[in-house]
This record gives C-alpha cells, structure tokens and sequence, in this order.
C-alpha cells in the first residue's frame, strides 16, 4: 500500500482549500492574478524573479492589501506564494560570452534597421539574503523556488518563518535531492510545461532524462515521502483527474491561467495563442535562445532562426538583452518574432477567462465522480 499525501494533506500543508497553485509566471503577471486565484480557492503565486526590489514591495503590498479579508493590514486570509530563481549568477566568463552572443545577434538587428546590441547584464537576480530582507515582513506563507533551492542558511531562514518551501523537478533524482535539501514538497515538471525548465542538478539539460507527466508524475510519487505538484499540460477538469490518479496530490497550472483578464499577458502573446499572429505557430519548442536557459515558447521566427547561432548562447540570463531592442521594434508593428512567447504544450486551453472560473474548471477534477469534459478550443 502506498503512503502517498493525499490532496488533503497538501491543502493542510499550505493551508489551502483547494490543492490546485497558479503557477508563477514572470513577464505575463503580478498581483492581479495572483489574487484571483486564491480568491478563488486556489494558491495564487506572485513571479518575483524579474521585479526589481521597488517592483516588488509594491506587487507584494498590493497582494497583501487584496486578500486581506481582515482589512487590518495584518496578514491575509487566503494563502499565495512568492517565486524566485535559485540559478548561478553570471561571471566575468559569463559576460564575456554575453558580448560574442551580441555580435552573433548582429545581423538581425542590421536587418532591422536597428543599432547592434550591447552587452546589457543580469536583469534576473537569484534569490539573495537581501530578497529575503524585503519580503520577511511579508511573510509569506509558501516560497516555490525554480532551479533548485536557495543555500541552507537562506533556506533555513525562510523556512524558519513558517513559509512552506516548494520546488520544481524534472527528474526523479532533482525530486529526491529536493526532499533531501528541505522541500516541503515538490513539483513535478513535465515535459509538456510552459516556460523555463526547472532542471538544476545538471547544468546543461540531458534531454534523455527528460519525461512527459505521465512519465515522470508516478516514478516521483514513488521516490518520494512529501506532496507531489503535477505540473505540465494541467489544463482542465479531466486532466487534473489524471494527474490525481498518478499520485499527484495537487496540480499547478501555467498556460491555463494565460490568457486570463487578470493577466498581464501582451496582446502579441494572447494573438499568438489565439493562433491569430503571423509568423507564430500555435505548437511550442523547448528553446534558450531568448534568456540561455532551456524553456518552452510558442514558435516563432527566433525559435526557428536561432538554430544558426546556437553555439553562441550565453549563460542565463544573459541572452535575453541582446534581444531586448529586436522584441521592442517586433512588438510595435503588431508581431511577436523575437518575444519570448512562453506557453506549454497545450496551448487549446488559453480562454479569456477570469481566473476564477479556471480554478472552478480545474476544481472539477478533483471529484472522482464528476464527469466534467475538457475545456472547448477558443472560438
Ligand atoms: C508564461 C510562463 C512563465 C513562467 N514563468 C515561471 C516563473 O517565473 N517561475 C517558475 O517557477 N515557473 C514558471 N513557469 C513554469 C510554471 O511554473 C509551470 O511549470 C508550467 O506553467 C506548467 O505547465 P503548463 O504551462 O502547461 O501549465 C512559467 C510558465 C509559463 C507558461
């Protein structure tokens, strides 16, 4: 007999009534979805790896002031969660390569009519004692990590609050590390998931160790003790019910939750999801050729014509800035040929929703007797 958590467990773990995490998404959200969602029941996460310290007091104050049922500014009813990168930050090595990788960008910006593009830095900090500082009087109840977890001493500080810790795997071996390290419990990231692989334990990302949910989801449940997320292609009512018979004991939902009002998603990336933008297809590619860093976008004309400057990736997050003007000009004529449109494999599930309704479409999974079917392509 397996011991597995159950969803219950998880929802006492997080305090949350229904286990279901909007998953954070950097550069399509802040607090407006975030607290939708766990208005709705749900875990809303704030992505703050891309905000600056000022940004992110202010999404963080604005997220506290929206769910505090109270109205007494001293913390909120309804859990959410923080999201941070844990990855390595860029060396002189690093920046070095960020200049090569300026002048193999070169051409396209020539093409343009655009300036050559210059070495521009880190825009995306890992998470630091300073980010801890900021938001320790926040509280926050739940921290999910990408790329692995923080340093102990960090780690324990966090966790020393009270705050759950939740981290992303892609493999078996990334889950029982992140156990092992402090997790308290694990997402499990399928192949089909939008955005950023979470992988960390290698630096490079072994394609052959990388499985679809169906795959991975129960070799985790397996491996380890605490509560498995099932993330990747988590869409609908039937797919959570999948992810439930496979062990997960809850799900977080990315692409899902894109195309809500309540997100900040462009409208270049709500066309290209829409099927609706010239030059985007509606089939996605796992690619780091827009931050350095492997992730899953819809594919458009740097997915396909980056294939030629491969060799000259930077390190995350370097390769994100020598696109910055390319995206800036694309996106001011209407297109989305340089912008990084993250969204996972099931792009059928991107509805003009409020986030609510997505989380009650999602809600229905979790009663093995309903009989709710998937969710109907956009019209
Ligand atoms: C637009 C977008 C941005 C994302 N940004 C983040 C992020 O900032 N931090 C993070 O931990 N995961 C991020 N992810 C990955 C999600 O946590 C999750 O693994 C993924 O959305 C699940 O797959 P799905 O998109 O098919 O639901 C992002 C995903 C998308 C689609």
């Amino acid at each position: 007999m397996s011991s597995r958590p159950s969803p219950e467990e998880l929802c006492r773990l997080l305090g949350l009534s229904l286990p279901i995490i909007q998953a954070p998404m950097a550069g399509v959200q802040g607090h407006e979805l975030a607290a939708a969602a766990s208005r709705a029941g749900a875990l809303g996460s704030l992505p703050s790896a891309t905000f600056s310290a000022e940004v992110l007091e202010a999404e963080l104050q604005a997220l506290t002031a929206a769910l505090d049922t109270r109205g007494r500014g001293q913390g909120t009813a309804q859990p959410w969660a923080l999201n941070f990168f844990c990855h390595r930050p860029a060396d002189a090595q690093a920046l070095q390569a960020e200049a090569a990788w300026c002048k193999a960008v070169a051409p396209w910006a020539r093409q343009a009519g655009l300036p050559a593009p210059a070495p521009a830095g880190a825009a995306r900090a890992p998470f630091s004692a300073a980010l801890a500082d900021l938001i320790e009087p926040f509280r926050p109840p739940v921290v999910s990590f990408h790329f692995g977890l923080p340093a102990p001493d960090l780690l324990s500080r966090v966790k020393a609050w009270g705050t759950k810790v939740l981290s992303s795997a892609t493999t078996v071996e990334e889950a029982v590390w992140l156990e092992a390290n402090g997790a308290d419990a694990v997402i499990a990231q399928g192949w089909e998931a939008g955005g950023h692989r979470g992988h960390f334990l290698k630096p490079d990302l072994d394609l052959s160790g990388q499985a679809g949910l169906f795959a991975l989801l129960p070799r985790i449940v397996a491996a380890v003790r605490i509560p498995v997320i099932a993330a990747g292609a988590i869409v609908d009512a039937a797919s959570v019910r999948a992810a439930l018979a496979l062990g997960a004991a809850g799900v977080q939902a990315g692409t899902a939750f894109l195309c809500c009002p309540e997100a900040r998603t462009s409208a270049v990336h709500r066309g290209a999801l829409a099927g609706a933008l010239p030059g985007v297809e509606t089939d996605t590619a796992v690619t780091a050729a827009f931050t350095g860093r492997p992730a899953r976008a819809l594919v458009n004309r740097w997915v396909r014509e980056s294939a030629a400057v491969q060799a000259h990736i930077p390190p995350f997050p370097l390769a994100a800035g020598a696109l910055a003007g390319l995206r800036q000009a694309a996106e001011a004529a209407g297109r989305g040929d340089f912008s990084p449109l993250w969204a996972g494999q099931n792009t059928r599930s991107c509805r003009t929703l409020p986030a609510a309704e997505v989380v009650r479409e999602l809600a229905g999974g979790l009663n093995p007797s309903s009989t709710s079917r998937s969710l109907e392509p956009c019209a």
